[in-house]
């Protein structure tokens, strides 16, 4: 895909990570046309993580979450339309229309429409009092509603759920968990790491329901009261967090024609289906080859990695996202670190002593390492991003003795080959 210099604007739909990383990676590589990056949030691209933990707990304040000052979009060109968000695009005439009805011409088009909060189809969703946390407005929400509230229902066991069950519960409030699967983190976490997170929670004062429905939520006054599972038991709370997982913001790829499928379809340099037009982050459903099935990794590390392959291609020279998968979690005490993909036929090998609340799980997939978690490792965690890139095969015995220098293995282990 060659696009000619043009004098229309890269125009980036989502004031996202994945809408900034491409905007300040397309600047450093040198391209020169305008950028525009427009974004439906009325705010400047900022910092995730915090939304479900130091915002909660006090620990952050909304000035720290910009990733970028004022100063720096003036510097690099990057102009913000902020709290607009793009009504229709028109691929064929590269122009596309706001919600305000203004039309906007663009040269190349990147899409990093990222994803929303799934809404709860129950009884009693509308009540006050029951809110989503996804962005940084539904985060205010909460963490002022928290300020009052003695008694919490998180519905969903993902990481979002399980953050803000962490926070609220340090704040010190009761806090309940319920999730619809038999275990937490069923979508993203193997059984060993899942039991490890939920017995912390437990020993911090968390009640955690596992396999269990919500029927609907009850209200007095308009305000939440309980949320009612599916087996009529009632858990009395005057807040409910919902974390029950996202959507892809995929509708206005879909009705312009792009290939869609569980989020935008792209290759590793995020071209999608139609020339010029790119997209990264949430949205991007990425096939690592041709016909290999396609990912769509919800993490920052996917979509910084993912918007700086996609600016490669503006300046022409594509260098395709081939990064191991990371990212992390903070709960309570604990740090949870995760780098490749783990499935459950790897072999996975026990590292340290879960106990001591410091330890790391291998999975070997064919001899060698695929992935790894670790519990307040980071050094464990750094270096098995690399083993994993490097494709290390190391011994169940060596990964497993503590005492084991795993960077020297590798090292002689590349030496050999
Ligand atoms: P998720 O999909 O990981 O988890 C949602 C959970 O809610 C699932 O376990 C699901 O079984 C459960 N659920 C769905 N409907 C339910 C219902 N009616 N009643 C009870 N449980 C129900 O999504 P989550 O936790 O909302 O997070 C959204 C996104 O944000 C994910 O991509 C997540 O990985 C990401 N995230 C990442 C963080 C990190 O990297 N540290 C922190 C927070 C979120």
């Amino acid at each position: 895909m060659t696009r000619s210099t043009t004098t229309r604007p890269l125009v980036i739909v989502g004031a996202s990570y994945a809408g900034l990383q491409l905007a300040s990676s397309a600047r450093e590589l040198g391209f020169e046309e305008d950028i525009l990056i427009v974004g439906d949030e009325p705010h400047p691209p900022y910092q995730r993580p915090p939304l479900s933990k130091g915002l909660l707990t006090g620990k952050a304040t909304v000035d720290q979450l910009w990733l970028r000052a004022p100063e720096f979009y003036a510097q690099k060109r990057i102009g913000l339309c902020l709290g607009r968000r793009v009504a229709a695009l028109d691929l064929a005439a590269r122009r596309l229309t706001l919600d305000d009805g203004s039309v906007l011409e663009h040269g190349w088009l990147a899409l990093t429409t990222g994803a929303r909060a799934r809404a709860l189809p129950l009884p009693g969703a509308e009540l006050d009092g029951v809110l989503p946390l996804r962005t940084l407005d539904d985060a205010l929400r909460v963490a002022e509603a928290a300020a009052s509230a003695r008694s919490v229902c998180v519905i969903g066991g993902g990481f979002i759920g399980l953050e803000v069950a962490a926070a609220l519960r340090a704040r010190g409030a009761e806090v309940c968990v319920v999730e619809t699967q038999p275990r937490l983190l069923a979508r993203s976490l193997p059984e060993r790491m899942a039991a490890f997170v939920e017995d912390a929670h437990r020993q911090r004062g968390v009640r955690v329901l596992t396999g269990r429905g919500v029927r609907g939520l009850l209200g007095a006054n308009g305000r939440v009261a309980a949320v009612e599972l599916a087996d009529g038991q009632r858990i009395d709370c005057d807040l409910v967090v919902l974390g029950i997982g996202v959507w892809p913001n995929s509708e206005l790829a879909r009705d312009a024609g792009l290939t869609v499928d569980n989020g935008i379809v792209t290759d590793p340099l995020g071209r999608t289906s139609a020339e010029g037009v790119l997209a990264a982050g949430d949205v991007a459903a990425v096939a690592p080859s041709p016909g290999a099935p396609r990912v769509r990794h919800e993490s920052i590390q996917a979509a910084t990695d993912g918007a700086r392959a996609a600016a490669s291609l503006l300046v022409g020279q594509p260098r395709p996202n081939t990064a191991v998968p990371w990212f992390w979690s903070d709960q309570f005490d604990l740090k949870f670190q995760m780098a490749g993909v783990a499935r459950a036929d790897d072999e996975a090998v026990l590292r340290g002593e879960p106990a001591s609340g410091r330890f790391s799980v291998f999975y070997l997939r064919d001899g060698a390492v695929a992935a790894a978690h670790s519990v307040n490792r980071p050094g464990e965690h750094l270096l098995s991003r690399q083993l994993i890139a490097a494709g290390a095969r190391l011994s169940p015995q060596v990964l497993a003795d503590p005492d084991s220098d795993l960077k020297a293995a590798m090292a002689a282990q590349s030496a050999a080959a």
